[in-house]
């Protein structure tokens, strides 16, 4: 078996923790009951971050059947001893070690496609940018990928005619968005600001720059905790939205002379950028919950810096010329990975069920799909919300045939 892993002494650790996050991921295993044995013959090549989550999925598809190969989606995310324990007790291949440098990361990629998959699944679009920057496309029947960023990526390639490939965006389930952007991204992202800095939340004024899904459910966390929240945008509608969820809405130049706190959320390079950092209010804490580490500018920041200091594990001081200084998290990688543990299980539990579903969806259909990017068909949301609805013990109503008739027909308004 191939792996590059820290330290295999802390599988066990791990094991118990992967043991955890499973309690919390009832759809996931059901799908992996109910699919035993589907998947059987398929190489499946994941670049994901190392979570307990993530090894739950792992798992679920090698019940299947499948043979999976992993490697991490960001150098800073791996958790050491979930990659130590896939290897040691589940005998799933691994290559991921915490806080790897940019060539190691990029080397664990091709490694990982070196497994020759049938199966491409990713987080943000490395795995499947590289495949097809290398020519390492061949014999992939199609991919999964799991986030905004990379659905972004792939539609890009799709539209300039080089995806070699289907990929099917499990990020534009509903049961994906709705709760793992908004609720999961949310928590913890407060998670990792807390873990990282061990701060007060209330009386703090909390800008988040961008309204998306993402940035929704940081903004509405943020004021649970009593943070005075501020919203920073470029579109027009969801700026009316943030207005009326009851945010204040200004432009990064202003908020961030008077913010305690900024995290970007925006999937966007440099929204905090040289001009920003030169009028930051002193103490500032910056923190990024995007995919990749573009969002504020750290050359920028380390150029006006005269001195950089560790000051906590994931938390650097920088002091700028004037004296002020900037406190930057988990080097402005994603925040909620960086410091904490990612979302808590119960969302990845729907994320990771379309995951699984996904990979059903090309091996049932790959000879159909053209070299685009697919949602997944609605009636596997909804089998996946029905599935969750009844692992958490929640009943709902019905139609009744006559409201069924009354919604589909056009003659009967009152
Ligand atoms: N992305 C965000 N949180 C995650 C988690 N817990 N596991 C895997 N990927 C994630």
């Amino acid at each position: 078996m191939e792996y590059h892993i820290k330290d295999p002494a802390l599988a066990d650790k791990g094991l118990l923790r992967i043991e955890w996050a499973g309690q919390h991921m009832g759809v996931l295993k059901r799908l992996a009951i109910e699919h035993e044995g589907a998947f059987k013959g398929t190489r499946i090549a994941a670049c994901l971050h190392i979570t307990t989550e993530t090894a739950n999925l792992a798992i679920a598809l090698k019940k299947a059947g499948a043979s999976v190969r992993l490697c991490a989606s960001n150098p800073l995310s791996t958790q050491d001893d979930v990659a130590a324990a896939l290897v040691k007790h589940f005998g799933i291949e691994v290559f991921a070690v915490r806080g790897e440098d940019r060539d190691t990361y990029y080397e664990h990629i091709k490694q990982c496609l070196e497994f020759k998959p049938h199966i491409t699944m990713d987080d943000g679009a490395d795995l499947t940018s590289y495949a097809h920057k290398y020519g390492l496309t061949g014999g992939i029947l199609g991919g999964t990928e799991e986030t905004t960023t990379g659905v972004i990526r792939l539609r890009a390639m799709a539209r300039d005619g080089v995806l070699h490939y289907p990929v099917i965006a499990v990020n534009d389930s509903r049961t994906k968005f709705l709760f793992d952007n908004r609720y999961g991204t949310g928590q913890s992202t407060i998670d990792g600001i807390l873990r990282a800095t061990n701060i007060l939340i209330a009386g703090k004024t909390f800008t988040v720059a961008g309204y998306g899904w993402v940035g929704r459910g940081i903004a509405m966390r943020a004021r649970g905790m009593g943070a005075r929240v501020i919203v920073t945008e470029v579109d027009p509608i969801r700026a009316i939205e943030a207005y009326y969820d009851g945010f204040s809405v200004m432009p990064m130049e202003e908020a961030i002379r008077i913010s305690d706190i900024v995290v970007t959320a925006t999937g966007d390079k440099h929204v905090i950028a040289e001009n920003h950092l030169r009028v930051a209010r002193d103490g500032i804490i910056l923190a990024n919950a995007g995919h990749f580490d573009v969002e504020i500018d750290k050359e920028a920041l380390e150029r006006l810096s005269v001195k950089v200091r560790r000051i906590r594990d994931s938390v650097d001081e920088y002091t700028l010329e004037d004296g002020r200084r900037v406190f930057l998290l988990a080097e402005g990688r994603l925040v909620n990975l960086g410091a904490a543990e990612g979302h808590p299980s119960e969302v990845m539990d729907m994320s990771f069920s379309n995951q699984f579903m996904a990979v059903k969806y090309i091996l049932d259909n790959h000879e159909n799909l053209e070299k685009k990017v697919y949602r997944l068909p609605d009636e596997i949301d909804v089998m996946i919300a029905s599935l969750k609805l009844n692992v958490l013990g929640v009943k709902i109503d019905e139609l009744t045939p006559e409201q069924k008739k009354y919604l589909s027909s056009w003659e009967e308004g009152t």
